[in-house]
């Protein structure tokens, strides 16, 4: 954190990094009986070489001039698991997570402007892989935030492998614990809308962070119009429970509409497919993912019978 104290107080942060920080440390400070397993994990962690990160389609990549110890590093990296968010490659050692995080960012990057020297906001950045992308493009600062706390340990692990990492920040916070003053200049939102109870206070609370001018880009589960103007998931939605709205692409344009964004432009919609969202040895004991989600007899349809994953990306400006 007094990394993120001194990158902030050089940016147009330094207003708010006193309370991001107050805050972070109280959610530290709960009682999670998986803590001292994970401070382990960390600890073991830092016995390893650094290296420095770069990006190597599809993995954020940690270059080590030594050799480090593969099995103890992976021991301790799993301790962390399930690893969600990547793929990350360490050393020798790849990291696969679940998801191919690189099949997303390839559909965002071509959409949105330029993020050199721009204040950025990545809300749910679960472990920082994009967070990272963002600051590899340039981002002066790229903060995520992450309430999970086993994701800002993940993404901890990462940073404590790389020499001089680039001004990547996940703080144990939520979007609405962000004081609400206009400061960064793009905001991404990218599998956040639909865990939202209200998704139209979601927006508003986006656009409130956003400067003026800025661009917020949106990525979240949608339904095709044949479906209608939504679906509210009755019970689980892809065996998820907090599953709360799948809109159509023209109810999500009249959302971000009310909301009072400008310039909305859907430049994206594709299905989830089992390349990107696959079962992989670093998530754990429950193996499921997207196939086991999916109708055996029909992968148009979720297991409970409703329209399979589809995502689309609106970009568009305060
Ligand atoms: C499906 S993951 C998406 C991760 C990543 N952004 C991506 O696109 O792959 C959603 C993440 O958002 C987090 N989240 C949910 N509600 C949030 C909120 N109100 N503020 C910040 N993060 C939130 C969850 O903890 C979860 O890790």
């Amino acid at each position: 954190m007094n990394n993120f104290k001194k990158q902030c107080l050089a940016s147009k942060l330094s207003p708010i990094s006193d309370e991001l920080l107050d805050l972070s440390r109280q959610a530290l400070a709960v009682n999670n009986g998986n803590i001292p397993k994970w401070e382990a994990a960390i600890n073991e962690i830092k016995s390893q070489p650094k290296g420095n990160i770069d990006y190597q389609a599809p993995y954020l990549t940690i270059h080590h001039a030594q050799d480090n110890n593969i099995e103890a590093l992976q021991q301790s990296l799993k301790l962390l698991m399930p690893w969600r968010k990547g793929p990350y490659q360490i050393g020798d050692l790849p990291l696969d997570s679940e998801w191919r995080g690189d099949l997303k960012w390839d559909r965002v990057l071509p959409h949105i402007q330029p993020l050199k020297g721009k204040t950025v906001l990545d809300v749910g950045s679960g472990n920082g892989y994009f967070t990272y992308l963002m600051a590899l493009a340039g981002a002066e600062i790229a903060l995520g935030v992450e309430p999970f706390l086993l994701f800002n340990y993940q993404f901890q692990a990462i940073q404590t492998l790389i020499n001089n990492p680039p001004n990547a920040f996940v703080l144990p916070l939520k979007l609405e614990q962000i004081p609400e003053k206009p400061l960064f200049d793009t905001v991404f939102s990218m599998g956040v809308l639909y865990h939202q109870k209200d998704h139209l206070l979601h927006l508003q609370q986006l656009k409130t962070v956003l400067a003026e001018g800025g661009e917020l880009i949106l990525e979240t589960l949608i339904i095709d119009e044949k479906y209608g103007e939504q679906i509210i998931p009755q019970e689980r939605y892809a065996k998820m429970r907090n599953v709360w709205c799948l809109p159509s692409t023209n109810t999500l344009h009249t959302w971000l509409k009310k909301a009072g964004f400008k310039t909305i432009k859907l430049v994206d919609v594709t299905k989830t497919t089992p390349e990107e969202q696959r079962a992989t040895h670093w998530i754990g004991d429950n193996t499921q993912s997207l196939k086991d989600f999916l109708d055996p007899n029909n992968d148009h349809l979720t297991i409970e019978g409703l329209p399979a994953p589809k995502r689309a990306i609106f970009v568009c400006q305060k």
